[in-house]
């Protein structure tokens, strides 16, 4: 992680760990995000209920997408997958669910806790950028390091 990167997990860490409940908590580092990061156009978190991603907080424009199933969208491709995904052009994955026209790029990051017999998916971290191939591996590795702290702070709530 670049010092940059770092030094916002850390506040956003702080931030996490002083809400007072998981929902504020979420609110709290989509927030850091978005205001941190110029290339951050749209940042939210989906919580996983049954097999369906509901919309949690999220700061931007409101998406129409408030509920969409595990075998839907980028989305869904990445609670499935338990895997981080990066689009660098939207428009030309047949999966994209599109929130905005403005959206050009896309980050979605499982939230992910680990137990003892194995891996739950919680949620994940959704973000779009208008910029074209806006995110990289320090936006993966920063989201990484965000989702779990999240990941602990969603298990207490
Ligand atoms: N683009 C997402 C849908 C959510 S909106 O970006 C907020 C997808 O393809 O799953």
């Amino acid at each position: 992680m670049t010092t940059t990167t770092a030094t916002l997990v850390t506040e956003i860490r702080a931030a996490i760990a002083a809400a007072p409940d998981a929902f504020a908590a979420m609110h709290a580092a989509v927030g850091l995000l978005k205001e941190r990061l110029p290339h951050y156009t749209w940042a939210g978190i989906y919580l996983l209920e049954g097999d369906t991603l509901v919309l949690g907080p999220y700061v931007g424009k409101p998406s129409p997408h408030t509920r969409i199933p595990l075998g839907q969208g980028i989305c869904g491709a990445a609670a499935t997958e338990k895997a981080t995904i990066i689009v660098d052009d939207v428009n030309a994955d047949p999966r994209y669910l599109a929130c905005s026209i403005e959206t050009k790029s896309e980050i979605v990051v499982p939230i992910i806790y680990f137990t003892g017999d194995g891996e739950q998916v919680l949620g994940e971290i959704d973000i779009d950028s208008d910029q074209p191939a806006a995110f990289g591996p320090a936006d993966q590795a920063l989201l990484e390091h965000v989702a779990s702290a999240l990941a602990v702070r969603l298990k207490q709530a």
